[in-house]
């Protein structure tokens, strides 16, 4: 299945995905970067792996619908059926939510509902919880509200800083998109998506 990953950042999810493609634990062709970020880290993973890649400043638009158009518009060039957000720093709107509804998910570095948003590692540290995690959802229009669909969690250590907690996180992260990916992209073929 054809899929595109959307990133503002390093990118360290979208090589996690780009590796278990390239390894065949997960089956799926990733066709597509989408970054709203033209300096991020994640645009020379893409030019490395050879992904093409849609950098678009959304300062350059009027509106989120019109450049979610150009993003649809790439996405149907791409043939893509699915789309995984990985440090994604935008909320989608209604262009892109209606097209791929119930095919666009995200990850999150916390157990949501707890810390969502921005800085989560910062906010598990700030709350002095024991545990937080990581989830993956179903994007909705909210911010890091949609349905859950895994959680894993990711033990507070004494003396952990933003760094070492978001590190340990990060390997949590980088193990459990690609399987939890697999799993839905296998459930999509079975429903009668054939590509
Ligand atoms: C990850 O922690 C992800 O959960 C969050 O943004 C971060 C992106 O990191 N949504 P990276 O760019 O994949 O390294």
């Amino acid at each position: 299945m054809n899929v595109a990953v959307f990133a503002s950042g390093s990118g360290s999810n979208f090589q996690a995905l780009l590796d278990a493609a390239a390894e065949g634990t997960l089956s799926a062709s990733i066709k597509l970067l989408v970054c709203d970020k033209p300096g991020a880290y994640a645009v020379k993973r893409a030019a490395k792996a050879g992904i093409s890649a849609f950098i678009f400043n959304a300062k350059e638009y009027s509106s989120k619908e019109e450049y979610e158009q150009e993003i649809l518009q790439e996405l149907q060039k791409h043939d893509v059926q699915f789309i995984a957000l990985a440090g994604y720093m935008r909320l989608v709107g209604t262009v892109l939510l209606s097209a791929f509804e119930g095919r666009m998910v995200n990850i999150h570095p916390s157990l949501l509902p707890y810390f969502p948003g921005k800085d989560a590692v910062g906010q598990a540290l700030a709350a002095r919880v024991q545990e937080t995690g990581v989830t993956i959802h179903y994007v909705d229009s909210g911010m890091d509200t949609g349905p859950v669909i895994e959680k894993a969690a990711v033990p507070v250590q004494e003396g952990d800083t933003r760094e070492t907690l978001q590190a340990r996180i990060q390997k949590t992260e980088h193990e459990l998109y690609p399987r939890v990916l697999q799993t839905l992209l296998h459930n999509q073929l079975a429903g009668g998506i054939t590509k």
